[in-house]
C-alpha cells in the first residue's frame, strides 16, 4: 500500500478498561448495543431513529440503498429544529441552558432553549422576509458568537441547506463556494475576537462579492466588534435592525427525512473543494447517537464542551446539532486557548464544572509544550470524559491528556470519522471498551468497516486502506452538483466499498489504528488541506514557474505544509521573495493553508513518467529542521535531492 504518513504505534502494550465505577453509571455499560446491531444493523439503527428524534410522519423503509446513493428513513418526515429545540421546550425545560457562550474579551452570555427557539425563529422569519425558500444555500462566514448556531438553525428550520465557510477562509474560497452552492444570501459580522484584537470577516466578504459570486443577493451583518464596516445600501442588512422588528412566530413544518441539511466543503485530491451533502434524519439520527454513548451524556447533569470551530465538521455535529437534539447544555466559545493567557480552557472548565471536553490532538501537543502549571491552577476534578479528534494522537500526547487533565481515571475517547461521514465511526465507548492509548479501537454500533489491500482483498491483521463495508445513517449524499466526482472518489477504488482515504493497521487483538491519509491530503492541526490546491495557489503567483507540495512531520501540528517551487527566469532567489510568495497562499486561500516553509529550487525530482516524486520531497523536509521561513535550497538539498532521485524509484 502507500507510505502512511506518520509511523504507527506498534509497540505499546497499555491498555486502559474501563472502571467499575464508570460502568456502573454508563449509558452504554456492556455489550448489548454491539450484539443487537450485529443481529440486524437496520433494525437498531431504526430503534435508534425512533428512541432519539421525534417524528412528525414515521418512516416506512430504514434504507433504501442503490450505491452510492443512500436513502436512510425513507417516508419519514421531521424538523431537525423542533428536535433541538421546540420539544426539549415543550416537555417543560425551556429553562435550560442550552449554551454558556464565552466571548474573548470575558463578555458572557448564558441562552436557554426557550431563548434560542425565539431568537431561531425570530431569524427564519428574517429569511423569509429576504425571499428564502426551502431549497435555496445560504452561506456563512462568522466567527463563534451565538448568532452562528442561531442562524444554521434558523435555515434548517425552514429546510434552506447553509453552508458554512471557515472564518479563516480567504475571499477566494467564499467566491469559490458561493459560485458552487449558488448561495443566494451571505451571513456574516463586522469581525470576531482573536487574540486580543478584531480580526475582520466583512471586508473578506466584501472583497469576494467584488470579484464574483453574483448569485449573493443580501447580506446580512452581525455587529460583533464594532468596527464600522462599509455597508452597501440594499444588499448588506445589520443582524440587529433585521431581527428588531422580526415576529417569533414560527411554526416548523415537517420535513423530508432526505431534505438537504447542509453542504460542508472539505478539500480533495484536486484544487477544488468538494461540496459534501448531508440530509435530515439519517445526519440527526447518528450525530445524536453517538453524541449520547460516546461521551456517556447525562443531559440533566452534564455540562459538555466541544471546543473545536463551527466551521468544521466538528461543530456542525457535537457543537450544534448532536448537543442540541439531546437537550443538552454545551459551553460554546471565541478565540483561542492562550488568550488572555494560556489556562484558558482549564478556567472555563473549572468556572461551569464541565463534564466532558473534546478537543484535537494538536491542541493537546501544544498544551504539553506549554507547561502543566495551566492546567494546575485549576479544579479539573468534573471531567468524566475526554475526547480526541481529526487526527490520530501520539501515545505521548494521549497520556499526558490522561493523567495531566483526566487525573488518571478519566475515559478518552479517540474519535476517528470525517467531514463525509457526518459522525463518529470508530471510537471507544467510554464504559465498554478497554482503550490503548494512539489506537481508535473499534467501529460503533451499527457500522461496518473493512481495511483492504491493494486489490480490495479483506485484511484481518496488519496495514490497509481504511473502507466502511456498509451504508450508514449520516453518511454523506454525494458531492453538490457532481455525481461523478462522488462515484470516483469515494466509490470506485474498491467496488461496493467506500473508500476513506486512510491507511489503517489492525493488531492481533482487533484494535484499529489509524495511519494518517494515504492520498495527496495533508492533515495540519486536524485541518485537512489538499496539495494540489496549495500548488495551484503558489503557481498562481506570477515568480512562480512550478511547485510541489508535501506534508512534513511537525511536532505540534502533525503535519506542516512544505512548498518547494522553482522560479521562472528573470526572478532571483531571495528570502523576501519567498516570503512573499506563501503569504500569497495565505490570501489565495487563507492563513491556514499558508506554507511553514517554502524551499526554493532549481529542479523538482521527477520519476520517468514526469510525475513529481513526493515522497522524496518529504524524506528530504523531515530531513532538515525547517524554519516559518524561506529556505533557499543549498547545494546540499539539491545535491541530495538529485542523487536521491538518481538512486531511482517510482514514487
Ligand atoms: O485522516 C483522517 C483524519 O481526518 C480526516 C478527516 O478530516 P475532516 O473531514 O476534516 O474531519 C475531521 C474531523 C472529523 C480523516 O480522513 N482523522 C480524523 N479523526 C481522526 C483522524 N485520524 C486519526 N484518528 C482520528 N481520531
Amino acid at each position: 500500500m502507500a507510505e502512511p504518513a506518520i509511523e504507527v504505534y506498534e509497540d505499546e502494550q497499555r491498555t486502559f478498561p474501563p472502571s467499575a465505577a464508570f460502568v456502573g453509571q454508563a449509558n452504554a455499560g456492556d455489550r448489548a448495543l454491539f450484539d443487537e446491531a450485529a443481529e440486524d444493523r437496520l433494525a437498531f439503527w431504526a430503534r435508534q431513529a425512533r428512541e432519539l428524534l421525534t417524528w412528525d410522519t414515521d418512516f416506512d423503509t430504514v434504507l433504501e440503498w442503490d450505491l452510492p446513493d443512500a436513502k436512510w428513513f425513507v417516508g419519514g418526515e421531521l424538523n431537525i429544529t423542533t428536535n433541538c429545540l421546540d420539544r426539549h421546550v415543550a416537555a417543560g425545560r425551556g429553562d435550560k441552558v442550552a449554551y454558556h457562550w464565552e466571548g474573548e474579551p470575558g463578555d458572557t452570555v448564558t441562552i436557554t432553549y426557550a431563548e434560542l427557539l425565539t431568537e431561531v425563529c425570530k431569524f427564519a422569519n428574517v429569511l423569509k422576509g429576504l425571499g428564502l425558500e426551502k431549497g435555496d444555500r445560504v452561506a456563512i462566514y462568522m466567527p463563534m458568537i451565538l448568532e452562528l448556531p442561531i442562524a444554521m438553525l434558523a435555515c434548517a428550520r425552514l429546510g434552506v441547506a447553509h453552508s458554512v465557510i471557515f472564518g479563516g477562509f480567504s475571499a477566494d474560497a467564499i467566491v469559490d463556494r458561493c459560485e458552487d452552492a449558488e448561495a443566494r444570501l451571505v451571513i456574516t459580522a463586522d469581525a470576531g475576537y482573536r487574540r486580543g484584537a478584531p480580526a475582520a470577516l466583512k471586508p473578506t466578504v466584501d472583497a469576494a462579492l467584488a470579484s464574483g459570486a453574483a448569485s449573493v443577493e443580501n447580506v446580512v451583518v452581525v455587529n460583533r466588534c464594532d468596527t464600522g464596516p462599509d455597508m452597501t445600501d440594499g444588499r448588506d442588512h445589520w443582524w440587529h435592525d433585521l431581527m428588531a422588528d422580526a415576529s417569533a412566530d414560527c411554526p416548523a413544518e415537517p420535513m423530508d427525512s432526505e431534505q438537504l441539511l447542509y453542504l460542508l466543503y472539505t478539500s480533495g485530491t484536486t484544487a477544488k473543494p468538494k461540496g459534501i451533502m448531508h440530509t435530515t434524519g439519517g445526519y440527526l439520527t447518528q450525530v445524536a447517537f453517538t453524541h449520547k454513548y460516546v461521551f456517556d451524556l447525562k443531559p440533566e447533569t452534564d455540562v459538555y464542551w466541544c471546543a473545536a470551530d463551527i466551521g468544521w465538521v466538528t461543530g456542525h455535529s457535537y457543537i450544534v446539532y448532536g448537543p442540541l437534539a439531546n437537550g443538552c447544555t454545551s459551553v460554546m466559545y471565541e478565540g483561542t486557548p492562550d488568550t488572555p493567557d494560556k489556562d484558558r480552557l482549564w478556567d472555563i472548565i473549572a468556572r461551569y464544572g464541565v463534564t466532558q471536553l473534546y478537543t484535537a490532538p494538536t491542541a493537546i501537543r501544544m498544551f504539553m509544550k506549554w507547561g502543566t502549571e495551566y492546567p494546575e491552577r485549576h479544579d479539573l476534578s468534573t471531567l468524566r470524559v475526554l475526547g480526541t479528534v481529526g487526527e490520530p494522537i501520539n501515545p505521548e500526547a494521549w497520556m499526558w491528556y490522561h493523567e495531566h487533565i483526566g487525573g488518571n481515571g478519566t475515559p478518552i475517547v479517540d474519535t476517528w470519522w470525517q467531514t463525509e461521514t457526518g459522525g463518529h465511526m470508530i471510537t471507544p465507548l467510554p464504559g465498554v471498551t478497554t482503550t490503548k492509548p494512539g489506537s481508535a479501537t473499534h467501529t460503533i454500533p451499527g457500522v461496518v468497516a473493512k481495511l483492504v489491500d491493494d486489490d480490495g482483498n479483506v485484511v484481518t491483521e496488519g496495514g490497509g486502506y481504511l473502507t466502511i463495508a456498509e451504508p450508514w445513517p449520516s453518511m454523506l449524499r454525494g458531492i453538490w452538483g457532481d455525481p461523478e466526482r462522488f462515484r470516483d472518489t469515494y466509490w470506485s477504488r474498491f467496488p461496493g466499498r467506500y473508500f476513506a482515504g486512510d491507511g489503517a493497521k489492525l493488531d492481533a487483538d482487533g484494535y484499529l489504528w489509524l495511519l494518517g491519509r494515504v492520498d495527496d491530503v495533508m492533515n495540519v492541526s486536524g485541518h485537512r488541506i489538499s496539495t494540489t490546491e496549495v500548488e495551484s495557489a503558489l503557481v498562481d503567483h506570477p515568480a512562480v514557474a512550478e511547485a510541489a507540495v508535501v506534508g512534513g512531520n511537525d511536532e505540534v501540528t502533525g503535519q506542516a505544509i512544505i512548498g518547494y517551487v522553482i522560479l521562472r527566469g528573470g526572478h532571483e532567489a531571495s528570502e523576501e521573495l519567498g516570503n512573499e510568495i506563501r503569504e500569497h497562499v495565505g490570501v489565495k486561500l487563507g492563513k491556514i493553508a499558508r506554507p511553514k516553509t517554502v524551499i526554493i529550487v532549481p529542479d523538482l525530482p521527477k520519476t520517468r513518467s514526469g510525475k513529481i516524486m513526493r515522497r522524496l520531497l518529504r524524506d528530504v523536509a523531515d530531513g532538515r529542521s525547517l524554519g516559518d521561513t524561506t529556505t533557499l535550497a543549498d547545494p546540499g538539498v539539491v545535491a541530495e535531492i538529485q542523487s536521491r532521485a538518481a538512486e531511482g524509484g517510482e514514487d
